[in-house]
């Protein structure tokens, strides 16, 4: 247990996107270690399923807000109500994030500025708004969430790897200005297996590769909530994700987007507007999907 403060003094986490996913995984790693736990995400009945999860898990409390954070003013009414609820934020974990695949010209051009705003605009200026807090309660942490495809250009998954080229870029700029008071770490993992349908579809198109290099959400949290307490800049989860990065930054450029375009034509139509979460009728588990497609 890293912080063993009294409960009414308690330092937080707070998790964008923290009820699902990997940002659930993050928020309860974050509660096994002992801080109160602000998760702003969708407002809908899964945020109060995940309070409920968190507080169940560990002796911490748990804080929500219901929030689009494609709206103008998210900014702002994440830090009223951070003021407002008396949080004393030492972690920040930028995990929001959305993502396409398919052809540029196929995205409609709200989808594309919803992406560009939760990728790009939220993580840096909630940064900003944080600042005086992360600093006042430092030694603090902040883990920015890029991708993989945040340290190479991708075809067919441009506007996601342009915002999360911009996520590791300015997470390792911002460590340097903010050392010894802030921890700023950026995590880059490949391909994590979620509830999400584009997610599960993915896996199937690249199959072989898909299994060598990709880890369930709780994998890819447990490693990263390690990583950002020992203060890495860079985490990328899995030892042949590193390699893979390694390899393709001693390749000509034109021969790595070769390459990239290869891979990624087959997501070409990829394109269509989903819901964040498959009902969970559908009964469809990452961690189970895992050790099925392990199993063939
Ligand atoms: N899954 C992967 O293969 C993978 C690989 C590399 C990097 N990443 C990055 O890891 C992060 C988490 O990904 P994920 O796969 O767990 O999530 P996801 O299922 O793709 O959903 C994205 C996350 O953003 C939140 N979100 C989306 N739109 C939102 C909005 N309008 N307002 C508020 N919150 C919104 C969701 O929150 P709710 O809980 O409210 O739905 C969810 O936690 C993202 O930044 C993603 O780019 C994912």
């Amino acid at each position: 247990m890293i912080n063993t403060l009294p409960s009414m003094n308690r330092y937080c986490a707070l998790i964008t996107g923290g009820s699902d996913g990997i940002g659930r995984e993050f928020a309860l790693a974050c509660a096994r270690e002992g801080y109160d736990i602000a998760i702003v995400a969708l407002p809908d009945p899964q945020l109060a399923t995940t309070v409920r999860l968190i507080e169940e898990a560990a002796p911490v409390r748990c804080f929500s807000l219901g929030l689009d954070l494609t709206k103008a003013g998210a900014v702002e009414k994440i830090v009223d109500w951070v003021g407002q609820k008396k949080l004393a934020v030492r972690i920040l974990i930028n995990n929001a994030g959305l993502g396409y695949t398919g052809r540029f010209e196929a995205m409609p051009p709200s989808q594309l500025q919803n992406v560009i705003t939760v990728n790009t605009m939220l993580s840096s200026v909630l940064c900003h708004a944080l600042q005086p807090e992360l600093f006042r309660n430092a030694p603090s942490y902040v883990l920015n969430l890029s991708s993989i495809a945040g340290t190479m250009p991708v075809p067919y998954y441009a506007v996601y790897t342009g915002t999360k080229h911009f996520v590791y870029s300015f997470s390792l700029a911002l460590r340097q200005e903010w050392k010894g008071r802030v921890a700023v770490s950026v995590m880059c993992p490949g391909p994590v297996l979620t509830n999400h349908p584009r997610h599960q579809r993915r896996a199937g198109h690249f199959g072989f590769w898909s299994r060598l290099i990709t880890l369930t959400a709780s994998e890819v949290a447990q490693i990263g909530i390690e990583g950002m307490l020992q203060n890495e800049g860079l985490i990328i989860p899995k030892r042949v994700n590193r390699w893979v990065i390694r390899l393709m930054r001693t390749l000509p450029v034109r021969l790595r987007l070769r390459i990239l375009k290869k891979l990624f034509i087959k997501l070409k139509d990829d394109y269509r507007y989903e819901p964040t979460r498959q009902p969970s009728s559908q009964g469809l588990n990452a961690e189970a999907l895992v050790m099925r497609r392990d199993e063939e």
